[in-house]
């Protein structure tokens, strides 16, 4: 049998679909050539994944967990039909096929997260160990499928598991502010949850200590923790569905300046505007959010006649893991908060 490096061959009933696209996968084994068999521990949800399933379960985990059963006994993968996002998981390598590129560096049992979503993962979840809401997490028995040209980072021994698995899954997001921010720059993060904690943890460094750096939320709280930990230089409350009271907040902490760049890392829909009335002309949006929607951020700056940059926030980003991990090991602070708020 030839390699299958995107999984074709697990699509059901759709020829030529890509997995990501496909609305079931088949994640039945045997294990086919160039794939790689994970026993898997956890899933961790995509944020904007779990609030919707929260919402929707108003709020009752065991209902989360029923939810998230039902989908990936329908569709052979996590993928929630609403926001159409997945997540990533941690688990230990199990089987390597022959023809997989890990055969000869991975070994049986090595711990790795994987690094594709959920959304184009075969899946079976055989047992339901747990849940933590409050860190998007599913504690899971079961298995998991990854094609030849799936990407995963083997999990490092000087972290924590749970430390790295949150920060890998968003670590897309620090490795792209790594690339777009320079000194001199008015960045803003929007939503300072996960994602937007270690933006800002790169952007202080990429800034070098010129430019302003500006965290908005929508949770005082959590602002209030950023500043003590110098991780900005403003913060700022707003609700990031309100679009002119973003912009006028942005307007008022650069001094009228506008920002240069606003990374875009809000868990809700409906942040398109805020984002980009946020930027001056010629600025650039990096929309890392899945609650983002195309079709509103391209008119919506056609609507305002705005000359924006917009970029997709690609989850894959070169050497984007190790990166993270480095961020973390080398901000004593930013580890301390994930380890009290997200492991
Ligand atoms: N592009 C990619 O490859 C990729 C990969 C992973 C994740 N993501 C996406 O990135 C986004 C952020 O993920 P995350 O893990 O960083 O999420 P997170 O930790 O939940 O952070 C989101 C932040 O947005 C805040 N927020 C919620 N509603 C808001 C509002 N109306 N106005 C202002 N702020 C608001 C949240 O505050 P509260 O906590 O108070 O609600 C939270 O601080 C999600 O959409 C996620 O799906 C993208």
């Amino acid at each position: 049998m030839a390699i299958d490096p995107y999984g074709l061959g697990r699509v059901v009933g759709e020829q030529g679909v890509l997995p990501q696209r496909a609305k079931k996968l088949d994640p039945s084994l045997p294990l086919r050539e160039g794939e790689m068999l994970i026993d898997v521990e956890s899933l961790n949800i995509d944020a904007a994944s779990f609030k919707q399933l929260k919402d929707e379960a108003k709020g009752d985990p065991a209902k989360v967990v029923a939810a998230i059963q039902a989908i990936v006994a329908e569709r052979g993968k996590m993928q929630n039909p609403v926001t159409g996002s997945g997540g990533m998981l941690i688990g230990r390598v199990k089987e390597i096929a022959k023809g997989h590129p890990a055969a000869g560096t991975l070994k049986v049992g090595d711990r790795l997260a994987t690094l594709v979503s959920l959304t184009l993962t075969p899946l079976v979840i055989e047992e339901v160990r747990g849940v933590k809401p409050e860190i998007d997490r599913v504690d899971i028995r079961g298995h998991a499928i990854l094609f030849s040209s799936g990407i995963y980072a083997k999990l490092p021994d000087d972290l924590p598991d749970t430390l790295s698995l949150a920060a890998l899954d968003v670590c897309g997001a620090p490795a792209l502010v790594a690339r777009y921010v320079k000194p001199g720059m008015n960045v803003v993060m929007l939503g300072a949850g996960k994602s937007g904690t270690l933006c800002l943890a790169q952007a202080r460094e990429n800034m070098k200590g010129q430019g302003t750096l500006i965290a908005l939320d929508i949770s005082q709280k959590a602002l209030d923790t950023l500043k003590d930990l110098k991780l900005c230089d403003e913060a700022a409350a707003v609700d990031a569905t309100r679009g002119v009271e973003v912009m006028n907040t942005v307007s008022r902490l650069t001094g009228g300046t506008l920002a240069d760049l606003v990374v875009n890392c809000a868990s809700v829909p409906n942040t398109e505007m805020g984002s980009i009335l946020s930027v001056k002309d010629g600025g650039t949006v990096i929309f890392f959010s899945m609650a983002t929607s195309f079709t509103t951020a391209a008119l919506g700056a056609e609507g305002v006649g705005k000359d924006v940059q917009m970029i997709v926030g690609n989850g894959y980003v070169p050497n984007h893991a190790q990166l993270t991990l480095e961020l973390l090991r080398r901000s004593p602070s930013v580890r301390k908060l994930f380890e009290e708020k997200y492991v």
